[in-house]
């Protein structure tokens, strides 16, 4: 069996995120959180990895997003935990903007 070849996929337009904060969205079956942060737009896996609470409903503030349920931080340039509860990394997608459009390599 091989693997599938990732592509780009659009995900939403740039002008229908919200400015300077987290957009959901739904793509299929993936839960996804858009980030328009100050160096740009990010894409990251929307479901806290702690206990599955959707990231979109937090906190977000430059690069730091805050689960809504128990306060765990990711940075989301990286998936990184920032702090109690969440240990697990956040899973990160390759982003582009190409006209006009937010677009993962998935
Ligand atoms: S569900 Fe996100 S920190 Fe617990």
């Amino acid at each position: 069996m091989t693997a599938r070849q990732k592509t780009w996929t659009d995900v939403i337009l740039t002008g229908d995120l919200e400015r300077g904060d987290v957009t959901y969205v739904k793509l299929g079956s993936r839960h996804l959180a858009v980030y328009d942060a100050p160096d740009g737009i990010h894409v990251s896996a929307a479901l806290c990895t702690h206990n599955g609470a959707n990231l979109c409903d937090g906190y977000f503030d430059g690069h730091i997003i805050e689960c809504p349920l128990h306060q765990g931080c990711f940075d989301i340039r990286t998936g990184t935990p920032k702090g109690a509860p969440v240990t697990r990394a956040l899973k990160i997608f390759e982003t582009r903007v190409s006209d006009g459009v937010v677009q993962v390599l998935a």
